[in-house]
């Protein structure tokens, strides 16, 4: 029940429909009996500045930033995480008090959902496709974890700006195509582009390359036409799903400071 005292967390987007987040959040806050709703809002580009202001205006607790928000909603905050500085975009707001402070969830969500299938990239050679905002979070986390990238982007100049950028954290080249020979040169391989979404979308690469030996991580759900692909040729297949709830986990941490109820967000999520 919405009550007088009930926190209200938001996400903007433009479109914002599509979003699973509304039901993921509500369904953790009502597993703890919290007392917070999350709420959907269509926040157009020319609206973003007085959307980050009514976050204050309205004592909203929080909010998540979507397409095509995430890097533009920078200029309106207070504060930066370490890791949204050096990606360059926001996905979780928290106000503090007044004091808007930015974060990326999305390296700690990838990496947890690794490490939930129990998979290590230290040392690893890891080919990334794509270099859009959600690859800077991907590269930047396997860097950090001592995985060496393989980066291939249809458009090359914006995979040399993500090399440029992140080549201080560890091991990255960035490739003009992908060849077969590249199939016994790395072990993980990651759709990190947006193919996948729709279901006209071309495939990312082609699947000839992988065998039993890769893992192959696709970052979009739900379940690609890519990952069937995977399966078929016995590699171990990872959605996008299990990213998108450890990152929704770690937002309502960072809302909350409560511990996220995971497995009924995961539940709920299945089921739904
Ligand atoms: N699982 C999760 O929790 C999670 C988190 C974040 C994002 N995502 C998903 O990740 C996907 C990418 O998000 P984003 O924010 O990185 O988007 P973005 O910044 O718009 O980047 C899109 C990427 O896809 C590539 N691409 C798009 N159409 C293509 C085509 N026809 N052929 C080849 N490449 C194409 C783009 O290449 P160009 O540079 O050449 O245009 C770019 O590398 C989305 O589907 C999003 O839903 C999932």
């Amino acid at each position: 029940m919405i009550t007088g005292k009930t926190k209200i967390i938001g996400i903007f987007g433009d479109p914002i429909e599509h979003t699973l987040s509304p039901l993921i959040h509500n369904e953790a806050f009502r597993c703890l009996e919290l007392d917070y709703c999350y709420v959907p809002f269509h926040v157009k580009r020319e609206n973003l500045k007085i959307a980050v202001e009514a976050i204050k205006a309205l004592n909203i607790k929080g909010v998540n930033i979507t397409v095509p928000h995430k890097e533009t909603v920078i200029s309106y905050l207070d504060e930066l995480s370490e890791e949204a500085k050096v990606i360059g975009a926001v996905n979780t707001v928290l106000n503090e008090e007044g004091k808007l402070k930015g974060f990326n969830t999305d390296v700690k969500g990838f990496l947890l959902s690794l490490k939930e299938e129990g998979i290590s990239v230290r040392n690893k050679n890891v080919l990334v496709i794509g270099a859009g905002g959600a690859s800077k979070a991907v590269v930047y986390g396997l860097l950090k974890e001592g995985g060496k990238v393989y980066i291939y982007n249809r458009t090359k100049s914006k995979a040399l700006a993500i090399k440029e950028q992140m080549n201080k954290y560890g091991f990255i080249e960035v490739l003009n195509k992908i060849e077969e020979n590249l199939s016994d040169k790395v072990q993980i391989i990651i759709n990190a582009t947006s193919l996948g979404l729709k279901k006209e979308d071309p495939l990312p690469f082609d699947p000839e390359i992988l065998d039993s030996k890769h893992v192959y991580y696709d970052i979009v759900y739900p379940e690609t036409k890519m990952i069937k692909e995977a399966s078929k040729r016995g590699c171990k297949a990872i959605g996008g799903l299990g990213m998108l709830i450890w990152q929704a986990a770690y937002a309502f941490e960072i809302w909350t400071q409560i511990k996220a109820p995971l497995e009924a967000m995961k539940k709920f999520l299945n089921t739904y």
